[in-house]
């Protein structure tokens, strides 16, 4: 495995990040996450990134992003954020597992968080339901495309998600 590293892919609000913890704990490995590094980078947060740069400066925050993450991380958990993926070449930082999920159980899975709210706000690409919808059946393809694995995640917890990953990439602890 290129790096040994593992990418956690897949739309907004899936659960990448709960993921990389989860296997990050199980596992004792590292996680970290694009956006988080983003954010360090920039010293503020992604909905401001976005309202104060536009979208294409951020995605080329992810082109550096990514560049660093070939050239400097291994043995990592990495969660990226949804249009990461358009970086290229995902598959030279590592395994790519895609996680899958309809649009309606994406949204069933934020909506049971106490701040659900906060969940939606901090997302600029999922204010509009119906711009959101359309971008996920756009970019299903692509995942698909950039992925080495697939994994349904719809209405699985992380911990049983995390468990199907450990057996399947046969990890064993750091
Ligand atoms: C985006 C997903 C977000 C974040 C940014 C853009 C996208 O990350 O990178 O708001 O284009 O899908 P999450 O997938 O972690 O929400």
């Amino acid at each position: 495995m290129k790096n040994n590293n593992i990418i956690l892919m897949g739309f907004m609000g899936v659960g990448k990040g709960s993921l990389a913890r989860e296997l990050a704990k199980k596992t004792k490995r590292i996680a970290i996450d694009t956006d988080d590094l983003i954010e360090s980078m920039e010293n503020r947060k992604i909905k401001k990134i976005f309202e104060q740069e536009g979208e294409a400066y951020f995605r080329e925050r992810e082109k550096k992003i990514s560049r660093w993450l070939k050239k400097s991380v291994s043995d990592t958990i990495i969660s990226i954020g949804g249009g990461f993926y358009q970086v290229g070449n995902l598959q030279k930082i590592g395994h790519v597992i895609y996680l899958e999920s309809s649009f309606d159980a994406i949204l069933d899975r934020i909506s049971s968080f106490d701040n659900a709210k906060s969940k939606l706000k901090k997302r600029p690409l999922l204010q509009d339901m119906k711009k959101a919808k359309n971008l996920i059946s756009e970019r299903h393809p692509k995942y698909l495309e950039c992925a080495d694995t697939v994994i349904q995640t719809a209405g699985k917890d992380s911990a049983t998600i995390a468990e199907e990953i450990i057996q399947l990439l046969k990890l064993a602890d750091k």
